[in-house]
């Protein structure tokens, strides 16, 4: 009997995991934009990860000298940027998901956007949106997406608003966030490591000052060596 009973939580417990996690976990592909050209070549660069909210105030503030940064390294430095659409900020997960919908027509064009929203942020949240609906919303972001992205794509950004995908992939980037405990913005790991002050912006000095020793160690013969001092 107690067996019995046992083998039918257990059997519960399973069903519901299957129900809440298959859907999302893991997705399709790894999570993120990647900046600059040309795809991520994860081991021969300095990594860094930013976990941004577009309408993030201390996310904007941080952008300018991060992009200084990689604009300095080059190739030595990749971003990947994730998304954290936080709750208590008005319009995130939509300004998030717009960024989806015009990363997939227009890879090209993600960051221009997020550069976009980080400039009209006032426009999206606070006080002044408080009495407009979802509906109203939308439509100013997919008029917005569509001056960066260009008119032709204004009912491709619009039906993006109506397709499934784009909201399972923007809650694929909160849930990503999560699991690796990110609980703000923005946050930075190198090499995935969280650096220290998380959740405010880091000025150029102070990129420079975290990237400078790895890049002059990257020379792959140290390297070699390192990695066998730790192993
Ligand atoms: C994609 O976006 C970039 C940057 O906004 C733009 O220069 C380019 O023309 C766009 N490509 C297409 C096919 O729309
Ligand atoms: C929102 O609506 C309320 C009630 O109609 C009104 O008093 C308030 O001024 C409005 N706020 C804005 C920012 O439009
Ligand atoms: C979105 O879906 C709704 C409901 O299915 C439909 O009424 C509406 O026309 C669609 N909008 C677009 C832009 O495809």
């Amino acid at each position: 009997m107690v067996r019995t009973t046992l083998q039918l939580v257990a059997f519960q417990v399973l069903v519901i995991l299957m129900s809440v996690g298959a859907d999302y976990i893991p997705p399709s592909r790894f999570d993120g934009f990647v900046y600059g050209k040309g795809s991520l070549n994860l081991l021969d660069t300095v990594l860094i990860e930013a976990f941004y909210d577009p309408v993030c105030p201390d996310s904007r503030d941080s952008w300018p000298p991060l992009k200084q940064a990689l604009h300095h390294y080059g190739s030595k430095v990749s971003l990947l940027l994730h998304l954290l659409p936080l709750p208590y900020h008005d319009n995130a997960f939509v300004t998030s998901r717009a960024l989806h919908i015009v990363n997939n027509l227009n890879a090209s064009a993600t960051f221009p956007l997020l550069e976009w929203f980080f400039k009209h942020q006032e426009k999206f949240y606070g006080a002044q949106t408080r009495n407009l609906s979802r509906d109203y919303v939308v439509e100013e972001v997919v008029k917005s997406a569509t001056q960066v992205v260009g008119s032709s794509y204004y009912n491709a950004i619009k039906n993006g608003f109506n397709d499934t995908n784009t909201d399972y992939q923007t809650r694929v980037s909160f849930k990503y966030a999560a699991s690796r405990g990110v609980y703000g913005t923005p946050f930075f790991y190198v090499n995935g490591f969280l650096l220290p002050d998380a959740g405010g912006a880091v000025d150029y000095k102070a990129w420079r000052k975290v990237i400078d020793p790895l890049v002059g160690s990257k020379k792959s013969k140290q390297n070699e060596e390192n990695l066998h001092f730790f192993l």
